[in-house]
Protein backbone atom coordinates (compact mmCIF):
# COMPACT_ATOMS: atom_id res chain seq x y z
CA UNK A 1 0.00 0.00 0.00
CA UNK A 2 0.83 3.61 -0.26
CA UNK A 3 -0.12 4.69 2.70
CA UNK A 4 2.24 5.55 5.57
CA UNK A 5 0.55 4.87 8.60
CA UNK A 6 1.79 1.85 10.60
CA UNK A 7 -0.78 0.13 13.22
CA UNK A 8 1.68 -0.92 16.13
CA UNK A 9 0.21 -3.84 17.91
CA UNK A 10 1.18 -4.20 21.55
CA UNK A 11 1.67 -7.94 22.47
CA UNK A 12 3.63 -7.56 25.97
CA UNK A 13 1.01 -8.31 28.32
CA UNK A 14 0.02 -11.49 26.46
CA UNK A 15 2.83 -12.85 23.95
CA UNK A 16 5.03 -11.43 26.38
CA UNK A 17 3.86 -12.24 29.74
CA UNK A 18 3.00 -15.61 28.78
CA UNK A 19 6.48 -16.69 28.13
CA UNK A 20 8.16 -15.03 31.07
CA UNK A 21 9.49 -17.98 33.34
CA UNK A 22 11.08 -16.00 36.08
CA UNK A 23 7.18 -14.52 37.74
CA UNK A 24 4.47 -14.90 37.20
CA UNK A 25 2.74 -11.37 37.17
CA UNK A 26 0.08 -10.90 39.23
CA UNK A 27 -3.57 -9.88 37.34
CA UNK A 28 -3.45 -6.38 39.32
CA UNK A 29 0.10 -5.63 37.22
CA UNK A 30 -1.31 -6.94 34.11
CA UNK A 31 -3.96 -4.91 34.29
CA UNK A 32 -1.72 -1.22 35.59
CA UNK A 33 0.58 -2.83 32.88
CA UNK A 34 -2.68 -2.55 30.05
CA UNK A 35 -3.27 0.40 31.02
CA UNK A 36 -0.31 2.30 31.12
CA UNK A 37 0.39 1.03 27.41
CA UNK A 38 -3.24 2.98 26.67
CA UNK A 39 -2.08 5.83 28.16
CA UNK A 40 1.14 6.00 26.17
CA UNK A 41 -0.56 6.22 22.80
CA UNK A 42 -1.10 2.16 21.98
CA UNK A 43 -4.32 1.79 20.68
CA UNK A 44 -4.41 -2.14 19.94
CA UNK A 45 -2.94 -4.12 23.07
CA UNK A 46 -3.57 -7.86 23.02
CA UNK A 47 -5.00 -8.19 26.93
CA UNK A 48 -4.19 -11.82 27.31
CA UNK A 49 -5.75 -15.37 26.46
CA UNK A 50 -8.14 -17.77 27.34
CA UNK A 51 -5.96 -20.68 27.54
CA UNK A 52 -5.69 -24.07 29.53
CA UNK A 53 -4.33 -22.76 32.79
CA UNK A 54 -2.11 -25.76 33.13
CA UNK A 55 -0.50 -25.18 30.13
CA UNK A 56 0.28 -21.46 30.57
CA UNK A 57 -0.41 -20.21 34.17
CA UNK A 58 0.95 -16.70 33.17
CA UNK A 59 -2.77 -16.36 31.59
CA UNK A 60 -4.64 -17.18 34.04
CA UNK A 61 -7.21 -14.70 35.38
CA UNK A 62 -7.29 -13.10 31.75
CA UNK A 63 -11.26 -12.86 32.22
CA UNK A 64 -10.77 -10.92 35.38
CA UNK A 65 -8.39 -8.31 33.19
CA UNK A 66 -10.64 -7.67 31.13
CA UNK A 67 -13.40 -6.75 33.52
CA UNK A 68 -11.17 -4.39 35.02
CA UNK A 69 -8.93 -2.62 32.48
CA UNK A 70 -9.83 0.93 32.03
CA UNK A 71 -11.97 -0.12 28.60
CA UNK A 72 -11.08 3.06 26.13
CA UNK A 73 -13.26 3.91 23.35
CA UNK A 74 -11.50 3.32 19.71
CA UNK A 75 -8.91 1.06 22.05
CA UNK A 76 -9.02 -2.72 21.02
CA UNK A 77 -7.98 -5.36 23.18
CA UNK A 78 -7.98 -8.79 21.75
CA UNK A 79 -7.73 -11.79 23.50
CA UNK A 80 -6.36 -15.40 22.27
CA UNK A 81 -8.51 -18.12 21.89
CA UNK A 82 -7.73 -21.43 21.13
CA UNK A 83 -10.06 -23.64 21.41
CA UNK A 84 -14.18 -23.89 21.69
CA UNK A 85 -13.74 -23.99 25.46
CA UNK A 86 -11.87 -20.93 25.65
CA UNK A 87 -14.63 -18.94 23.79
CA UNK A 88 -17.25 -20.38 25.47
CA UNK A 89 -15.26 -18.79 28.76
CA UNK A 90 -15.41 -15.49 26.72
CA UNK A 91 -18.97 -15.89 25.87
CA UNK A 92 -19.53 -16.28 29.79
CA UNK A 93 -18.22 -12.85 30.17
CA UNK A 94 -20.43 -11.37 27.81
CA UNK A 95 -23.40 -12.91 29.45
CA UNK A 96 -22.47 -11.79 32.86
CA UNK A 97 -21.88 -8.01 31.49
CA UNK A 98 -23.78 -7.16 29.08
CA UNK A 99 -22.49 -3.77 28.61
CA UNK A 100 -20.36 -5.31 25.88
CA UNK A 101 -18.67 -4.65 23.99
CA UNK A 102 -16.32 -3.13 26.59
CA UNK A 103 -14.80 -5.96 27.22
CA UNK A 104 -13.22 -6.71 23.90
CA UNK A 105 -14.24 -6.76 20.17
CA UNK A 106 -11.38 -8.85 18.97
CA UNK A 107 -10.45 -12.88 19.36
CA UNK A 108 -6.96 -13.61 18.02
CA UNK A 109 -6.71 -17.29 16.83
CA UNK A 110 -3.34 -19.23 16.04
CA UNK A 111 -1.95 -22.06 13.78
CA UNK A 112 1.62 -23.02 13.49
CA UNK A 113 3.10 -23.90 9.95
CA UNK A 114 4.64 -27.45 10.81
CA UNK A 115 2.87 -30.04 12.66
CA UNK A 116 5.94 -30.40 15.33
CA UNK A 117 5.64 -26.75 16.29
CA UNK A 118 1.73 -27.26 16.30
CA UNK A 119 1.89 -30.66 18.59
CA UNK A 120 4.27 -28.61 21.48
CA UNK A 121 1.95 -25.77 21.30
CA UNK A 122 -1.73 -26.84 21.16
CA UNK A 123 -1.10 -30.71 21.26
CA UNK A 124 -2.51 -31.56 17.47
CA UNK A 125 -0.77 -31.25 14.29
CA UNK A 126 -1.87 -28.52 11.38
CA UNK A 127 -4.81 -30.21 9.70
CA UNK A 128 -6.34 -30.79 12.84
CA UNK A 129 -5.38 -27.50 14.21
CA UNK A 130 -6.66 -25.31 11.23
CA UNK A 131 -10.24 -27.88 11.59
CA UNK A 132 -10.67 -26.51 15.39
CA UNK A 133 -9.67 -22.81 14.93
CA UNK A 134 -12.13 -23.05 12.05
CA UNK A 135 -14.66 -23.83 14.42
CA UNK A 136 -13.35 -20.88 16.62
CA UNK A 137 -13.34 -18.42 14.20
CA UNK A 138 -17.06 -19.02 13.33
CA UNK A 139 -18.11 -18.81 16.76
CA UNK A 140 -16.25 -15.62 17.46
CA UNK A 141 -17.75 -13.99 14.56
CA UNK A 142 -21.22 -15.62 15.64
CA UNK A 143 -20.92 -13.57 19.03
CA UNK A 144 -19.78 -10.45 16.40
CA UNK A 145 -16.29 -10.32 17.13
CA UNK A 146 -13.99 -9.91 15.02
CA UNK A 147 -11.28 -12.25 14.31
CA UNK A 148 -6.94 -12.31 13.57
CA UNK A 149 -4.90 -14.89 12.72
CA UNK A 150 -1.68 -15.89 13.47
CA UNK A 151 0.85 -18.36 11.68
CA UNK A 152 3.79 -19.27 13.98
CA UNK A 153 7.31 -20.38 12.70
CA UNK A 154 7.06 -18.98 9.08
CA UNK A 155 10.68 -18.72 8.91
CA UNK A 156 11.87 -21.57 11.29
CA UNK A 157 10.77 -24.29 13.46
CA UNK A 158 12.46 -25.44 16.38
CA UNK A 159 11.96 -29.01 15.84
CA UNK A 160 11.79 -29.12 12.18
CA UNK A 161 14.09 -26.09 10.88
CA UNK A 162 13.54 -24.29 7.92
CA UNK A 163 10.18 -23.77 6.70
CA UNK A 164 9.40 -23.37 3.13
CA UNK A 165 7.52 -20.20 2.72
CA UNK A 166 4.87 -21.85 0.73
CA UNK A 167 3.45 -23.98 4.45
CA UNK A 168 3.09 -20.54 5.70
CA UNK A 169 1.36 -19.08 2.45
CA UNK A 170 -1.33 -22.42 2.60
CA UNK A 171 -1.95 -21.87 6.14
CA UNK A 172 -2.16 -17.81 5.93
CA UNK A 173 -4.26 -18.49 3.00
CA UNK A 174 -7.09 -20.94 5.33
CA UNK A 175 -6.94 -18.22 7.94
CA UNK A 176 -8.51 -15.67 5.53
CA UNK A 177 -10.68 -18.25 4.06
CA UNK A 178 -12.21 -19.03 7.79
CA UNK A 179 -12.46 -15.18 8.16
CA UNK A 180 -9.47 -13.92 9.87
CA UNK A 181 -9.73 -9.95 8.80
CA UNK A 182 -5.96 -10.07 9.22
CA UNK A 183 -3.40 -12.38 9.47
CA UNK A 184 0.11 -12.02 11.37
CA UNK A 185 2.97 -13.66 10.11
CA UNK A 186 4.73 -14.94 13.43
CA UNK A 187 8.40 -15.13 13.03
CA UNK A 188 8.63 -17.04 16.47
CA UNK A 189 12.25 -18.28 16.65
CA UNK A 190 13.45 -14.99 16.50
CA UNK A 191 16.26 -16.21 13.82
CA UNK A 192 14.69 -15.00 10.89
CA UNK A 193 16.13 -11.81 8.37
CA UNK A 194 15.03 -9.18 6.33
CA UNK A 195 15.89 -11.25 2.71
CA UNK A 196 13.81 -14.21 4.50
CA UNK A 197 11.12 -11.95 5.45
CA UNK A 198 10.82 -10.43 1.89
CA UNK A 199 10.65 -13.94 0.43
CA UNK A 200 8.18 -14.93 2.67
CA UNK A 201 5.97 -12.08 1.97
CA UNK A 202 5.98 -12.40 -1.54
CA UNK A 203 5.05 -16.08 -1.40
CA UNK A 204 2.44 -15.20 0.79
CA UNK A 205 1.26 -12.25 -1.12
CA UNK A 206 0.50 -14.26 -4.21
CA UNK A 207 -2.91 -15.66 -2.16
CA UNK A 208 -3.15 -12.99 0.35
CA UNK A 209 -3.62 -9.26 -0.09
CA UNK A 210 -0.80 -7.14 1.77
CA UNK A 211 -3.15 -5.08 3.53
CA UNK A 212 -4.30 -8.16 4.92
CA UNK A 213 -1.10 -9.15 6.74
CA UNK A 214 1.12 -8.01 9.92
CA UNK A 215 4.59 -8.72 11.23
CA UNK A 216 5.16 -10.47 14.09
CA UNK A 217 9.28 -10.65 15.31
CA UNK A 218 10.56 -11.95 17.39
CA UNK A 219 14.53 -10.53 18.63
CA UNK A 220 16.37 -13.70 19.55
CA UNK A 221 19.06 -12.36 16.59
CA UNK A 222 18.34 -8.57 16.88
CA UNK A 223 16.93 -8.72 14.07
CA UNK A 224 13.56 -7.64 14.77
CA UNK A 225 14.25 -3.67 13.94
CA UNK A 226 15.62 -4.39 10.39
CA UNK A 227 12.52 -7.20 9.93
CA UNK A 228 10.00 -4.82 10.78
CA UNK A 229 11.31 -2.28 8.21
CA UNK A 230 11.72 -5.09 5.76
CA UNK A 231 8.48 -5.75 6.34
CA UNK A 232 6.98 -2.24 5.57
CA UNK A 233 8.86 -1.72 2.46
CA UNK A 234 7.01 -4.67 0.87
CA UNK A 235 4.26 -3.13 1.35
CA UNK A 236 2.71 -4.38 5.27
CA UNK A 237 1.29 -1.67 7.55
CA UNK A 238 0.97 -3.91 10.77
CA UNK A 239 3.53 -4.68 12.92
CA UNK A 240 3.22 -6.57 16.62
CA UNK A 241 5.54 -5.76 19.23
CA UNK A 242 6.06 -5.99 22.88
CA UNK A 243 7.45 -3.17 25.46
CA UNK A 244 10.48 -3.80 27.27
CA UNK A 245 11.18 -6.73 24.49
CA UNK A 246 9.30 -8.95 27.22
CA UNK A 247 8.83 -12.55 26.55
CA UNK A 248 10.46 -15.63 24.35
CA UNK A 249 8.96 -19.25 23.49
CA UNK A 250 8.01 -22.20 25.71
CA UNK A 251 8.38 -23.73 22.98
CA UNK A 252 11.21 -22.71 21.20
CA UNK A 253 14.58 -22.87 23.51
CA UNK A 254 16.66 -19.79 23.46
CA UNK A 255 13.92 -17.50 21.45
CA UNK A 256 13.83 -14.14 23.32
CA UNK A 257 10.43 -11.91 23.18
CA UNK A 258 9.00 -9.60 20.27
CA UNK A 259 11.02 -6.77 19.05
CA UNK A 260 10.33 -4.04 21.64
CA UNK A 261 8.33 -1.53 20.91
CA UNK A 262 10.20 1.28 22.41
CA UNK A 263 12.81 0.50 19.49
CA UNK A 264 9.65 0.33 16.72
CA UNK A 265 8.50 3.46 17.87
CA UNK A 266 11.84 5.01 17.80
CA UNK A 267 12.77 3.50 14.51
CA UNK A 268 9.72 5.19 12.85
CA UNK A 269 9.11 7.93 14.53
CA UNK A 270 10.12 11.01 12.15
CA UNK A 271 10.51 8.64 9.50
CA UNK A 272 7.58 9.30 7.14
CA UNK A 273 5.74 6.38 8.33
CA UNK A 274 2.76 7.49 10.89
CA UNK A 275 2.80 5.59 14.14
CA UNK A 276 0.58 7.75 15.74
CA UNK A 277 0.83 9.89 18.90
CA UNK A 278 3.12 7.75 20.94
CA UNK A 279 4.87 8.78 24.27
CA UNK A 280 8.10 7.10 23.71
CA UNK A 281 9.68 7.88 27.36
CA UNK A 282 6.30 6.49 28.62
CA UNK A 283 6.83 3.84 26.70
CA UNK A 284 10.59 2.90 28.01
CA UNK A 285 9.46 3.77 31.68
CA UNK A 286 7.06 1.04 31.37
CA UNK A 287 9.66 -1.47 29.89
CA UNK A 288 11.68 -0.69 32.68
CA UNK A 289 8.98 -1.36 35.17
CA UNK A 290 7.19 -3.83 33.99
CA UNK A 291 10.68 -5.76 33.54
CA UNK A 292 11.96 -4.77 36.70
CA UNK A 293 8.39 -7.21 38.45
CA UNK A 294 10.45 -9.57 36.70
CA UNK A 295 13.60 -9.28 38.16
CA UNK A 296 15.84 -7.94 35.28
CA UNK A 297 16.42 -5.13 33.16
CA UNK A 298 14.43 -4.03 29.89
CA UNK A 299 15.53 -5.96 26.78
CA UNK A 300 15.05 -2.45 24.70
CA UNK A 301 18.19 -0.83 23.61
CA UNK A 302 15.83 2.05 23.15
CA UNK A 303 14.22 1.65 26.36
CA UNK A 304 17.57 1.38 28.34
CA UNK A 305 19.41 4.39 26.80
CA UNK A 306 16.33 7.11 27.40
CA UNK A 307 16.32 5.52 31.17
CA UNK A 308 20.42 6.41 31.17
CA UNK A 309 19.32 9.88 29.67
P1 LIG B 1 -5.14 -30.37 25.67
O1 LIG B 1 -4.51 -30.80 26.96
O2 LIG B 1 -4.96 -31.21 24.46
O3 LIG B 1 -6.70 -30.06 25.83
O4 LIG B 1 -4.63 -28.89 25.38
P2 LIG B 1 -7.85 -30.82 26.46
O5 LIG B 1 -9.04 -30.43 25.69
O6 LIG B 1 -7.52 -32.28 26.65
O7 LIG B 1 -7.96 -30.13 27.91
C1 LIG B 1 -7.03 -30.36 28.97
C2 LIG B 1 -7.49 -29.57 30.19
O8 LIG B 1 -7.43 -28.17 29.93
C3 LIG B 1 -8.93 -29.86 30.57
O9 LIG B 1 -9.03 -29.68 31.97
C4 LIG B 1 -9.67 -28.75 29.88
O10 LIG B 1 -10.90 -28.44 30.49
C5 LIG B 1 -8.73 -27.59 30.03
P3 LIG B 1 -9.12 -30.93 32.98
O11 LIG B 1 -10.28 -31.74 32.49
O12 LIG B 1 -7.80 -31.65 32.80
O13 LIG B 1 -9.28 -30.29 34.31
N1 LIG B 1 -8.87 -26.60 28.97
C6 LIG B 1 -9.00 -25.28 29.15
N2 LIG B 1 -9.03 -24.53 30.26
C7 LIG B 1 -9.17 -23.20 30.10
N3 LIG B 1 -9.25 -22.60 28.91
C8 LIG B 1 -9.21 -23.31 27.78
C9 LIG B 1 -9.07 -24.72 27.89
N4 LIG B 1 -9.00 -25.70 26.97
C10 LIG B 1 -8.87 -26.84 27.64
N5 LIG B 1 -9.28 -22.70 26.59
C11 LIG B 1 -5.03 -26.69 24.53
C12 LIG B 1 -5.10 -28.17 24.26
C13 LIG B 1 -5.24 -25.98 23.22
C14 LIG B 1 -6.11 -26.32 25.51
C15 LIG B 1 -3.67 -26.37 25.16
O14 LIG B 1 -2.69 -26.95 24.37
C16 LIG B 1 -3.42 -24.91 25.27
O15 LIG B 1 -4.03 -24.23 26.08
N6 LIG B 1 -2.51 -24.40 24.47
C17 LIG B 1 -2.24 -22.99 24.42
C18 LIG B 1 -0.80 -22.77 24.31
C19 LIG B 1 -0.53 -21.29 24.16
O16 LIG B 1 -1.22 -20.45 24.68
N7 LIG B 1 0.53 -21.01 23.43
C20 LIG B 1 0.95 -19.69 23.19
C21 LIG B 1 0.12 -19.01 22.15
S1 LIG B 1 0.71 -19.13 20.49
C22 LIG B 1 1.97 -18.01 20.39
O17 LIG B 1 2.35 -17.47 21.37
C23 LIG B 1 2.54 -17.68 19.06
C24 LIG B 1 2.21 -16.24 18.65
O18 LIG B 1 2.70 -15.32 19.59
C25 LIG B 1 2.83 -15.96 17.31
C26 LIG B 1 4.29 -16.35 17.25
O19 LIG B 1 5.15 -15.74 17.92
O20 LIG B 1 4.54 -17.28 16.47
C27 LIG B 1 0.71 -16.07 18.56
MG1 LIG C 1 4.97 -14.47 19.51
Amino acid sequence: GSSKKVQIVEVGPRDGLQNEKGAIIPVGTRIELIDRLVRAGMTVVEAGSFVSPKWVPQMAGTAEVLENIAWKRGVRYPVLVPNLRGLEDLRELFVVHPEEPSLTDEVAVFVGATDAFSRANVNCGVEEALARTAQVVEGARGMGLRVRGYVSVVVQCPYEGAVAPARVREVAKELVQMGCYEVSLGETVGRGRPHEIRALIEEVTRDVKVEMLAGHFHDTYGMGVANVLEALACGVRTVDAAVGGLGGCPYSPGATGNVATEDVVYALQGSGYDVGVIDLDALAEIGSWISAQLGRETESRVGRALQAR
